[in-house]
């Protein structure tokens, strides 16, 4: 019985170079680097490059499927420049499943907030393969970089 839980670990220990596995202890790297400003006020007006460069590295989720410059490549799926208050479901040359298709909504951050929390409740039958981003701080983040695109 012991043996089976050990080897069992062993199994989630080997899956670990998985993109998720790196999902799961991004927040424990990222944690502890704010340092208290007491100015987080400002940080809405002109986004703190610790933020960005934070929201940088997360993008390392989403670039397997997503361009940042307005040519989709051969990525799967639509490129995100500009993506901050573009209309769902408009980048030309892209292909959108019907259920993205049918919405009407501008990518507002908080919809972007929304969205990337998990893609799936937002929009039943999305066709983006994304779990979700748990975590509050990692979302902000990766909007403030997608914010720049
Ligand atoms: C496995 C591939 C994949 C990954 C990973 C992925 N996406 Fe997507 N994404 C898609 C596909 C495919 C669509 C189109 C969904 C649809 O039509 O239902 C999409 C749609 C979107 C849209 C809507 C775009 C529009 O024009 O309306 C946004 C925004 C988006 N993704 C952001 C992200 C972000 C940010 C990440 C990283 C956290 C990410 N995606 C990760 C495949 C992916």
């Amino acid at each position: 019985m012991k043996n089976s839980a050990d080897s069992r670990l062993l199994a989630t220990a080997a899956l670990c170079g998985s993109l998720l596995c790196g999902l799961a202890t991004l927040p424990t790297a990222l944690a502890g680097q704010d340092a208290p400003s007491g100015q987080e006020a400002a940080a809405s007006e002109s986004p703190d490059p610790q933020l960005l460069a934070r929201g940088k590295r997360l993008y390392i989720l989403c670039q397997a499927c997503h361009a940042t410059e307005a040519d989709p490549g051969d990525k799967i799926g639509p490129h995100l420049a500009g993506i901050v208050n573009r209309p769902v479901a408009s980048a030309e040359g892209s292909v959108y499943s019907d259920a993205l298709r049918a919405e009407d909504f501008v990518w507002s951050e908080k919809n972007l907030d929304v969205w990337l929390q998990r893609p799936a409740d937002m929009v039943p039958g999305t066709s983006m393969s994304f779990a979700g981003l748990p975590g509050d701080d990692l979302r902000k983040a990766l909007i403030a970089y997608l914010n720049t695109l």
